[in-house]
């Protein structure tokens, strides 16, 4: 595996290449990002992960600072993945001046985690323009943990014309069902042994829904009082139909099968978030 700091460096290492399959990440790699890389190999000949933890996604009081950066450990994962390029561009390779111009993406992004996260996507969707333009890839692999931000980068591709295929990746789940993430790092054991309930909860309304509810508002506050009384400060528990994140229609026109469940809550000075499907299906998002 090469590893490259430079658009230079990762551009010479890309000629020849036919057909290119990214996965964009801010490092701390685990099992699901590991899955994204396995996802990227079916879709192209040179795959390339980045490593950059993007400031420009992080509030004032946010994580930036104490995000683990783990880059030997990142590194054997990857060489063991069998990935072509690490692209770990330094800090004023990315932002040679003050990054003024920013995306503006759609209404979406400040609603759910964009609502606690004021600025978050338009970080997100900057950077990952900046890399989709640095590492042109044909195809690029979203986890489907962050399904919001699946969404808003798929239309982003879409309304700039951007020629890349966004590929979704299942979530990659611990055995009791939390959703594998770098965040889970800062939990002690007794807020891991709690951590799975955010998934339960979750997946429990998933399952009213299937089985012929429709009071979203109802299951929605049924799901934001379950997780308080157990010790969560919650952000959202939300029901939106899967295909634009809308808000289900109220009198259940929506088919249950389309429907999703996300939720983001805090233990402690940690913030887990996750979503369901009603019907789990592989390749849809
Ligand atoms: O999902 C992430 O890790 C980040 O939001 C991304 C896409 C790498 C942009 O910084």
């Amino acid at each position: 595996m090469e590893i490259v700091h430079s658009a230079a460096e990762l551009s010479e290492h890309l000629d020849g290449a036919k057909r290119v399959a990214f996965v964009p990440t801010m490092g701390n790699l685990h099992e699901g990002h590991l899955s994204l890389c396995r996802i990227a190999r079916e879709h192209g000949d040179a795959v390339v992960t980045s490593i950059f933890v993007n400031r420009l996604q992080f509030g004032p009081n946010e994580d930036f600072d104490r995000y683990p950066r783990t880059m030997e450990a990142d590194r054997v994962g990857l060489e063991r993945e069998g990935v072509d390029v690490l692209f770990a561009p330094l800090e004023h390779e990315m932002f040679p001046t003050p990054q003024v111009y920013r995306v503006q993406p759609p209404p979406l992004a400040d609603e759910l985690d964009g609502a606690f996260r004021p600025g978050f996507f338009h970080g997100v969707c900057t950077v990952v323009l900046k890399l989709f333009n640095l590492v042109q890839p044909d195809v690029a692999v979203f986890g489907k943990k962050d399904r919001q931000q699946l969404k808003i980068v798929r239309g982003m591709v879409q309304q700039f014309n951007l020629p890349i295929q966004i590929v979704p990746a299942e979530t990659i789940r611990a055995a009791d069902g939390l959703a594998l993430s770098s965040r889970n790092n800062y939990l002690d054991a007794v807020a891991r042994a709690e951590a799975p309930n955010l998934y339960r909860v979750l997946r429990g309304i998933a399952d009213e829904i299937a089985a012929g509810r429709t009071d979203y508002a109802n299951l929605e506050a049924a799901g934001r009082a379950e997780l308080a009384k157990r010790g969560w400060k919650v952000d959202y528990v939300a029901i939106r139909h899967g295909l634009g994140l809308r808000i289900p229609h109220p009198e259940g026109f929506d088919h249950p099968n389309l429907l999703i469940v996300l939720g983001a809550a805090w233990l402690g000075t940690t913030r887990l978030i996750d979503n369901v499907d009603v019907t789990p299906r592989d390749g849809w998002d």
